[in-house]
C-alpha cells in the first residue's frame, strides 16, 4: 500500500482532551498517559499549550524528554512569546512539531481578535515564519475552519504554506460542520490552493452534534491524511474526535476507504481505561469499541447466531481491541502465574513487587467474590499501580447507621502513617456522606464535596463497585477512585485517597495553594 494511504494519528488527549471539564491531570498521570500513546503507536502526541500554565510547560518538556518515537507537539498562539516558550518546551524531543493556531472566521475575527483580514494574513505569517526558526515540522490551524469564508480560507492556507507550514489542520472547533460539507472544504481547498499538495491536511473535529468520527472519516475521504482525535473522545464540552472509533472504522471498513494506521489495535481497550481511570471520565456504557456493553449480545437471536458464528452479528473481534472474548478469567484458586498471564494479556507489564501486591488484593477478592472477570482484575491493577504514594492515612474500620425515620450516621475508624489509630463519628445526608463527613473531621481536611460516582466494573450479584470521589481543596480538584464489593467502602476508601494525596502535597511542601491559570484555553 502507497505512502499516500497511511492516515497519520495526532492524538490531543494531553491538549484538547485535558481541556474536558474536570480532565486535568497531574505530571505523573500524563506521563503514563503519553507512555501509553507511545505503546499504541500514535504518530503524534500534542503534549500541551506550554504558555498556558507552568504546569503545562513541564508537562510538554517532560513528555518531550521522556518518550521516544512519535513526534512531540506543543500548542502556541501566533505570537512570539507563545512560540517561544513551546519551542522551549520542546527543546529535549528527539521529534518535535511546533502547532500554531489564529482563528480565522468572521464572527472570531470580528468579536474575539478584532483583527481584519489582513492583519491575521500578517500574523499567521509570521508565526508559522517564527516556528519554522525553531524546527522544520510546523503544524498551522486557522481556528473555526469550518466556518471561515472559503475565499478567505485558501488565502490564508495558501500563505501559511509559503511560509512553510507543513501541514495544515481544518478545526471544526464548535462542532458545526456536517459530513459532506467538511469533505467539501477538504475539496475546495485541493483545488484552490497553490502548494496544496506538499503539505498534509489534517482534519480536527469537534463532536457538538455527534458528528466527529463521521466528518474527520469525510475529510479523508477527500484527502486529509492526517486525524486529530482523543482517547475515549474527550474534549472541550462534547467532546473531540474519538481516536478508537475512526481508527477501528479505518481498519474495518478498510475495503471502503483503502487507508491504513499504524495503530497498535490491540492496546486501544488498555488505554482507554488508562485514560479513564486518571481523568475520572467514565466511558458510557453503549460506547462504540470501549464501552462496557460493546460486544455484548443479549437478545437470544443474537446469542444463538454469535455461537453459530461469530460474524453473524460481530464486525470486529473484541481481542482486536484489546479485550478479551472469554470474560470470565480467575478464580479462587488461580495461582500467581495465571495472574500473571492475564495481567500481560490486558497489557499491564507488572514488575515483581507489584505482581506481588496484586497477588494479595487478588486473593482478598477472590474470598469476596466467586466469579473474577476481567474488568474486576483491571480495576484492582488500575489501583494498585496509581497508588503508588505512601499512604497517610489508612482505613480500618467502618460502621453505617442508615433507613428511613433514621439519621445516617458513620463511625469511622484510621490509621496515621505514624501507626496511632482514630476514630469518631458523624451524621450525614445518606451513609456515604456520614463516612466522609467522618473522614473529614478526623484528618482535619475540610475538603468540598464536587463530584461522587459508582458504577458497578463487572456483572453479577457480587460484581465490584467502582467509586469515584472529586473533591476541592484550596481551589485545586482532587480525584480518589477505589474499588469494593461494598460500594459504602469503595466510597470511603475513595475518599481516603482524595484525602491522602491532599496530606501528601502538604507533606511533600508542595504548595495547595490554587494554580492560577496565566491564560485561557483556546
Ligand atoms: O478546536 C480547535 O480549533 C483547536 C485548535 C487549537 C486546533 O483545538
Ligand atoms: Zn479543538
Amino acid at each position: 500500500m502507497g505512502e499516500n494511504n497511511r492516515v497519520i494519528i495526532f492524538d490531543t488527549t494531553l491538549r484538547d482532551g485535558e481541556q474536558s471539564p474536570g480532565a486535568s491531570m497531574n505530571l505523573e498521570e500524563k506521563l503514563e498517559v503519553a507512555r501509553a500513546l507511545r505503546d499504541l503507536r500514535v504518530d503524534v502526541i500534542e503534549a500541551g499549550f506550554p504558555i498556558a500554565s507552568p504546569g503545562d510547560f513541564e508537562a510538554v518538556q517532560a513528555v518531550a524528554r521522556a518518550i521516544e518515537g512519535p513526534i512531540i507537539c506543543g500548542l502556541a498562539r501566533c505570537r512570539p512569546e507563545d512560540i517561544d516558550r513551546a519551542a522551549e518546551a520542546l527543546q529535549p524531543a528527539a521529534r518535535k512539531r511546533i502547532h500554531v493556531f489564529l482563528a480565522t472566521s468572521a464572527i472570531h475575527r470580528e468579536f474575539k481578535l478584532r483583527m481584519t483580514k489582513e492583519e491575521i494574513l500578517r500574523w499567521a505569517v509570521e508565526g508559522v515564519k517564527r516556528a519554522k526558526d525553531y524546527c522544520e515540522d510546523v503544524e498551522f490551524s486557522p481556528e473555526d475552519a469550518a466556518r471561515t469564508e472559503l475565499d478567505f480560507l485558501c488565502e490564508v492556507v495558501e500563505k501559511a504554506i509559503e511560509a512553510g507550514a507543513t501541514t495544515i489542520n481544518i478545526p471544526d472547533t464548535v462542532g458545526y460542520a456536517m459530513p459532506q460539507q467538511y469533505g467539501q472544504i477538504f475539496r475546495y481547498l485541493r483545488e484552490h490552493v497553490r502548494g496544496i499538495d506538499k503539505v498534509v491536511l489534517s482534519a480536527h473535529c469537534h463532536d457538538d452534534l455527534g458528528l466527529a468520527v463521521a466528518n474527520s472519516l469525510a475529510a479523508l475521504l477527500e484527502g486529509a491524511r492526517q486525524v486529530e482525535c482523543t482517547i475515549n473522545g474527550i474534549g472541550e464540552r462534547a467532546g473531540n474526535c474519538a481516536l478508537e472509533e475512526v481508527v477501528m472504522a479505518l481498519k474495518v471498513r478498510q475495503d471502503f476507504f483503502g487507508l491504513t494506521t499504524q495503530i497498535d489495535t490491540r492496546r486501544l481497550y488498555p488505554t482507554s481505561r488508562l485514560v479513564s481511570t486518571i481523568t475520572g471520565l467514565q466511558v458510557q456504557r453503549n460506547k462504540a469499541i470501549v464501552g462496557q456493553n460493546a460486544f455484548a449480545h443479549e437478545a437470544g437471536i443474537h446469542q444463538h447466531g454469535i455461537l453459530a458464528h461469530q460474524a453473524t452479528y460481530e464486525i470486529m473481534k473484541p481481542e482486536d481491541v484489546g479485550r478479551s472474548s472469554s470474560d470470565l478469567v480467575l478464580g479462587k484458586h488461580s495461582g500467581r502465574h495465571a495472574l500473571r498471564a492475564h495481567a500481560e494479556r490486558l497489557g499491564y507489564h507488572l514488575g515483581e513487587e507489584q505482581l506481588d501486591r496484586v497477588f494479595e488484593a487478588f486473593k482478598r477478592l477472590a474470598d469476596k467474590k466467586k466469579t473474577i472477570y476481567d474488568a474486576d482484575l483491571q480495576a484492582l491493577i488500575e489501583g494498585i499501580l496509581h497508588d503508588g504514594r505512601p499512604e497517610m492515612w489508612k482505613l480500618v474500620a467502618f460502621h453505617t447507621s442508615a433507613g428511613s425515620g433514621v439519621i445516617p450516621t458513620a463511625a469511622v475508624c484510621v490509621q496515621r502513617a505514624d501507626g496511632q489509630q482514630f476514630q469518631d463519628a458523624a451524621c450525614g445526608d445518606g451513609p456515604i456522606d456520614a463516612v466522609f463527613r467522618t473522614l473529614m473531621r478526623i484528618t482535619g481536611i475540610a475538603a468540598q464535596l464536587r463530584d461522587f460516582q459508582v458504577r458497578s466494573v463487572s456483572q453479577g450479584e457480587d460484581a465490584q463497585g467502582e467509586a469515584t470521589v472529586e473533591a476541592e481543596y484550596r481551589g485545586r480538584l482532587y480525584r480518589g477512585r477505589a474499588t469494593s464489593t461494598d460500594i459504602i467502602e469503595a466510597g470511603a476508601l475513595a475518599f481516603v485517597s482524595v484525602l491522602n494525596q491532599i496530606a501528601w502535597r502538604e507533606h511533600a511542601g508542595v504548595s495547595t495553594a490554587p494554580v492560577a491559570e496565566t491564560i485561557s484555553q483556546p
